[in-house]
């Protein structure tokens, strides 16, 4: 298929596109180890199923879709890609699934309720607002939108046509997160919060090889800001969300330096950039992401005069200052070193278990499943029930304005106060 024919709007049937496809035998042996996985036997639902299609199958698209397929009671219907290679790769996971190349023929569909979008960040607006339009339930990866203006109109078109609209930020169902949020605002455990540390640091160029120079700013699309908004949409915007989450409030202002200082490729957006927000109450958020020294990686660290809560997706440590008391549960609690100090594992199994019969909010403890499955898990059950999603439209936007203002205070060198407007749907 020549490129051209790649933007074409046409519907394949999959028997066309699997037939005309040289590539697909290979990559049924490339991608096996993913079909097999997709083919375990979904738990049978009482309930009528949920038909769902996918739009955007490249690297977030394909995680998303192989946990989507083991949802029980969800059937993945429908593929949409305009690149041919991810397009035939999301049928080996999907093999029921019809592909499409133009997304508008895919929310046609009458008998598709549900739509999963991890395309490029500059399209999540009109391909969220479209699906909604077409009465179709949106799970929408993150950064919410690739403007302000797009992120508040995703939020209306939710409000105005009542579907469910969930943005992938998956920390907010991760239990570490769960479990450290309530330790920090319930049981206080590093007394009151002064400071806020986070960061993603990685060591890489980011750039992914391309068969084809034309495809260059179709499959590098995160590295040029027609289409991206570089390291705080694509990294930061999870990290902000969590911080806005933990901390119960919106920045009052944001200063920001950034620059293209090592990766001098032709890239259009930053490869690294310092941020320091400031939080009511006196409290600052200091934010770095690079992406030349992976040093400690990433986390959001929280500094109280109690001490000192460090999160992870993977793992929650608590240190607590030299000053405080001792809580009385931590002589049982598990122990771990880092750095010759000693600090307190969550773990939100025992938490659990200790506050088993208080009635309480039961956290989800099985750390062994995916948060991509989790979120798609929390996703279809709102379809179903039309419960919130705990990653709202409401919350999304706050993480997307306060990226951008990020990115608006290092391109003008300004520090900028956030107000209410900028935060109203
Ligand atoms: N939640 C997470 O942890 C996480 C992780 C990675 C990426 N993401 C997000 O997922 C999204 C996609 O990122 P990615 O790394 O998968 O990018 P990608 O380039 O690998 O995939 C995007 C796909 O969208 C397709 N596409 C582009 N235009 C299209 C159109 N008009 N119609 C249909 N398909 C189209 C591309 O061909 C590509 O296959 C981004 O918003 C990114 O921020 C989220």
């Amino acid at each position: 298929m020549s490129r051209n024919n790649l933007f074409s709007r046409e519907y394949l049937t999959r028997r066309d596109f699997l037939k005309g496809s040289a590539a697909a035998a290979a990559s049924v042996a490339v991608f096996g180890a993913q079909r097999a996985q997709a083919e375990e036997p979904a738990q049978k639902s009482l309930e009528e199923p949920i038909r769902a299609g996918i739009i955007g199958t490249g690297a977030q698209g394909t995680f998303l879709l192989s946990n989507a397929v083991k949802v029980p009671g969800v059937e993945i219907v429908a593929c949409c890609d305009i690149y041919e290679p991810h397009l035939e790769k999301s049928l080996i996971l999907a093999p029921d699934a019809e592909p499409y190349q133009d997304y508008r023929r895919l929310l046609d569909r009458k008998d598709i309720q549900a739509v999963i979008i991890a395309t490029p960040l500059h399209l999540h607006a009109q391909m969220s607002i479209d699906a909604m339009d077409a009465g179709k339930h949106v799970f929408c990866e993150k950064m919410m939108a690739y403007s302000i203006e797009q992120a508040k109109a995703m939020a209306r078109k939710q409000r105005e046509t009542g579907k469910v609209l969930q943005l992938g930020h998956q920390r907010r169902v991760n239990s570490t997160y769960r479990h450290a949020y309530r330790m920090l605002n319930v049981d206080k455990v590093c007394g009151r919060v002064t400071q806020v540390r986070a960061q993603w640091h990685r060591n890489g160029s980011w750039r992914r090889a391309v068969p084809d120079k034309s495809l260059e700013k179709q499959l590098n699309w995160r590295l040029y800001r027609e289409y991206s908004q570089g390291l705080m949409a694509e990294l930061g915007s999870h990290q902000i969300d969590a911080v806005n989450w933990f901390l119960n409030a919106l920045p009052v202002s944001v200063m920001a330096s950034g620059g293209i200082d090592y990766w001098k490729d032709g890239r259009t957006v930053y490869d690294n950039i310092s941020v320091i927000y400031e939080y009511p109450g006196g409290i600052r958020c200091t934010y770095t992401c690079i992406t030349t020294n992976e040093h400690e990686a990433y986390y959001e660290m929280y500094m109280g005069d109690e001490g000192t809560l460090v999160v992870t997706p993977e793992k929650g440590l608590l240190f607590r200052e030299p000053k405080a008391e001792q809580l009385v549960w931590a002589p049982m609690a598990h122990k771990d070193e880092s750095k010759g100090k000693e600090a307190i594992v969550l773990d939100a199994g025992a938490t659990r278990r200790a506050r088993e019969g208080t009635g309480q909010e039961e956290i989800r403890t099985d750390a062994s499943q995916d948060d991509y499955y989790v979120e798609l898990e929390e996703f279809f059950q709102s379809v179903r029930t039309g419960k919130k999603p705990a990653s709202d439209p409401e919350s999304a936007l706050q993480s997307c304005v306060t990226c951008l203002m990020a990115n608006n205070a290092a391109q003008t060198g300004r520090k900028i106060q956030f107000n209410e407007k900028m935060f109203q749907i």
